[in-house]
């Protein structure tokens, strides 16, 4: 790895900028699962060790401007408990009054910064809300692996302003995806699901070349089922995506999976009464939110034969129990055979994380990445934007 770490600068009295990730999985504005602030751990314990004054910044969600139901504030007491250390909240994330407030803020401390997706210039990667950012502070550290794939302000555009370095997550990340998959063993099979259509789908284009088998569930099943002209009723997808769907179909040398019986409701909710159809089935005034039995067993018969399995996100809205019941026979299945040395099993991704909690198996794959769409990108051979940007962007050394 060509970046500097922690080790290679001294934090002793200095201010730091730490891009985290905090995009957590939340149900009823309770953390599922805390993988994500867990990972950090390690770093933020070296900077308080060395009297650090230690700023994380992080967005949340995917707000187009100030949304108050995105604010970041709500996870100070999540914070305060994993670090066992104070955390303060300011509620902007640039300007005089935010670094009148860090000014007088003790060595060490810890303060946390509002959604940078509050500020437009942060996806726009705009060089002078970089700048406004970097004005915070002495050095840039980048923690947020599963953030490395955004070429935005914090993750890239900063990289240009301070010295930067890589956390000790990031870095661990790197090493243990690499001592994975840097030479997968064939058949190789990714699942890949969840409910971030968009970015996600332009993404499988290269991944089906790299992979034998790919399994498609989630929402973006529902965009694959419309390319093929099936009538998914009222169920989520991309109408504009359509065409690279179809292209994905037309091109791909990988054997792809897709549902082939869903399990439909009008409602998303604990309590909702479900039906389960055939994908040619599809009510019109319905909604597909998970995938049918009949496509389980079919992924189990698969996952079977593989030698190395990567799965990114849920198959179904596990969120509501009635939707849950897919992606946990999935998550079970996978550590069974991981546990019993038939394949090497690498699961990312904040929602995928929280599946597997559910489930009872974080432990049992052969690792679990706080990445979702880097881990993905990464593992198509793509240097990431936030890890290209440190490397070139590191020096000079304080
Ligand atoms: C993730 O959850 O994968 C990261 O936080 C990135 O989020 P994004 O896909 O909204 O950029």
């Amino acid at each position: 790895m060509k970046f500097l770490t922690l080790d290679d600068i001294e934090f002793a009295h200095k201010t730091a900028l730490v891009r985290v990730d905090l995009n957590v999985p939340v149900k009823d504005r309770k953390v599922s699962d805390d993988s994500r602030i867990q990972s950090l751990l390690p770093t933020i314990s070296h900077l308080l060790s060395k009297k650090t004054k230690i700023v994380l910044i992080s967005h949340f969600g995917r707000p187009s401007g100030p949304d108050a139901s995105l604010s970041l504030k709500f996870l100070v007491p999540d914070l305060e408990k994993a670090f066992d250390f104070k955390v303060d909240f300011i509620a902007e994330c640039i300007g005089d009054a935010v670094k009148k407030s860090l000014k007088e803020a003790p060595y060490p401390s810890i303060t946390l910064l509002e959604n940078l997706r509050f500020y437009e210039g942060e996806e726009k990667n705009d060089p002078l809300f970089s700048k406004d950012l970097a004005d915070l502070a002495d050095i840039y550290v980048n923690d947020a692996f599963s953030c490395s794939h955004r070429a935005h302000a914090s993750v890239v555009g900063i990289t240009k302003y301070l010295p930067s370095v890589a956390g000790r997550s990031l870095q661990s990340e790197l090493v243990h995806l690499e001592q994975c998959l840097a030479t997968p063993k064939h058949p190789l099979v990714a699942i890949v699901a969840g409910s971030k259509i968009s970015t996600k789908l332009e993404l499988l284009e290269n991944l089906c070349q790299k992979v034998d088998t790919l399994i498609i569930g989630g929402a973006m099943a529902n965009t694959m089922l419309a390319a093929k002209g099936l009538d998914v009723g009222q169920s989520l997808y991309e109408p504009n995506l359509l065409d690279i769907a179809r292209k994905i179909l037309k091109n791909t040398t990988a054997t792809i999976i897709l549902p082939e019986d869903v399990v439909i409701s009008d409602e998303l909710s604990e309590t909702a009464s479900t039906q389960i159809v055939n994908v040619h089935d599809i009510p019109k005034d319905k909604k597909a939110f998970d995938i049918g039995p009949k496509t389980v067993k079919k992924i189990k018969d698969t996952l079977k034969n593989a030698k190395t399995v990567v799965w990114n996100g849920p198959v179904g809205a596990f969120e509501f129990a009635p939707f849950a019941e897919a992606s946990i026979s999935i998550a079970k299945t996978l550590a069974d055979l991981t546990q019993q040395n038939q394949c090497m099993s690498v699961a990312g991704g904040g929602d995928t994380l929280a599946v597997l909690a559910l489930a009872g198996v974080k432990d049992k794959l052969s690792y679990v990445s706080t990445a979702g769409g880097a881990f993905l990108e990464w593992l198509e051979g793509k240097t990431l934007p936030g890890v290209e940007a440190l490397e070139q962007n590191g020096l000079p050394l304080l």
